[in-house]
């Protein structure tokens, strides 16, 4: 062999261990907080049953039902920010006990981030407390990430995780409902998740008769809102009339379009609204059966305003990472002007509800 050959050889195989080197210590990038130092919540809440898209779940004493919800914690390996994302989930977590936690997505965010999406899991696990969540945009995404399915399938795996892939014939991963009981039996809430994607393909484009070219955001598809109505009816046959909550990452098509500013409840919009590029009829779904009281969702990091459409409020998440755009890095805002917090829902025993919004810097 060649004296030149020789040499290219041994470059070539020291780019690949070197990529190996670069890939495993990337995955060894855990999330940056001592997941084991944490101690169960204690709460009353136990699994029913279940099926492949959905969980009844009851609350063995009576009382509202807690729901905490973050979005967009965006776990990125980014050391400080990440442990400072999850210092104020598990503080508040501890300060509020809720009885179920939902995440509205992004939650890990980035490539190599195998280790980060088990370790969140575990983290919510020691935690103890039942939690649940849609996929954002960014789910999936960057080099050798956890894809989509296999995010789902990681989440699933632990007991305290409430999400379920969903039917495999439908569109997305992590289609599914929880079912809230009251100590006596009778349904006090049920929760609608439902993944909005990531960015639409030519083919979704073509099918949903989208113009616009470059990157459109995806959103709810055909297939899910048939799923969502067959659902419903379900419930209904089960249960009788109910109400419920629907949590989709990206916000529906009608999230800007159909109110002004002045029409916001609460919260400002400090950037555009990233909305779904198309209208599958998942609102029209929603009026139509009737039990929605509201669709929350996530997405962009700045924007915190909730307002009635038809009826059904629509409402950003509080959003809660510090590793990704924010207050400060879009606007250099001071903190205490930074939105980053969590919201709360107690939830009553006929499913109405009071929401309040907690800020981690007011
Ligand atoms: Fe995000």
């Amino acid at each position: 062999m060649k004296k030149s050959v020789k040499i290219i050889l041994a470059l070539v195989l020291a780019a690949i261990i070197g990529a190996g080197g670069f890939v495993i210590y990337k995955n060894s990038q855990g999330i940056s907080y001592d997941i084991s130092s944490v101690e169960k919540v204690q709460n009353d809440v136990e699994i029913v049953s279940e099926t492949e898209d959905g969980v009844t779940i009851k609350k063995n004493s009576d009382g509202d039902f807690k729901v905490l919800m973050f979005t967009d914690t965006h776990l990125n390996g980014k050391k400080a920010k990440d442990n400072m994302t999850v210092t104020y989930i598990v503080n508040n977590i501890n300060e509020q006990k809720p009885d179920l936690v939902i995440f509205g997505g992004d939650n890990i965010s980035s490539g190599f981030n195998k280790k980060r999406t088990t370790e969140f899991a575990e983290l919510m696990e020691n935690l103890g407390v039942y939690w649940a969540t849609v996929l954002g945009n960014h789910e999936g995404e960057g080099i050798l990430a956890v894809s989509r399915e296999k995010n789902v399938e990681i989440f699933s795996s632990y007991d305290y995780c409430l999400m379920r892939n969903g039917k495999d014939d439908i569109e997305g991963n992590g289609n599914y409902t929880i079912n809230v009981l009251n100590s006596d039996g009778t349904l006090k809430e049920v929760f609608f998740f439902m993944d909005s994607g990531s960015y639409m393909t030519d083919e979704s484009k073509a099918e949903y008769g989208v113009t616009k070219e470059g990157e459109v955001y995806d959103g709810v598809k055909t297939s899910q809102v048939q799923w969502y109505k067959d659902k419903h009816d379900a419930i209904t046959a089960e249960y009788g009339k109910f109400k419920s909550i629907t949590v989709v990452h990206i916000p529906p098509y009608q999230a800007e379009r159909e109110y002004s500013e002045e029409d916001y409840l609460y919260g400002e919009k400090r950037e555009g609204v990233c909305e779904s590029g198309f209208d599958s009829g998942l609102v029209d779904a929603m009026i139509q059966k009737g039990s929605a009281q509201a669709v929350y969702f996530g997405h962009d990091h700045v924007n915190d305003f909730g307002v009635m459409y038809k009826d059904i409020l629509f409402s950003y998440i509080q959003p809660s990472g510090y590793g990704v755009y924010n207050m400060e890095s879009k606007f250099d805002s001071p903190e205490n002007e930074w939105i980053q917090g969590c919201t709360l829902i107690n939830i009553k025993e006929d499913g109405t509800y009071t929401a309040e919004r907690i800020y981690n810097h007011k």
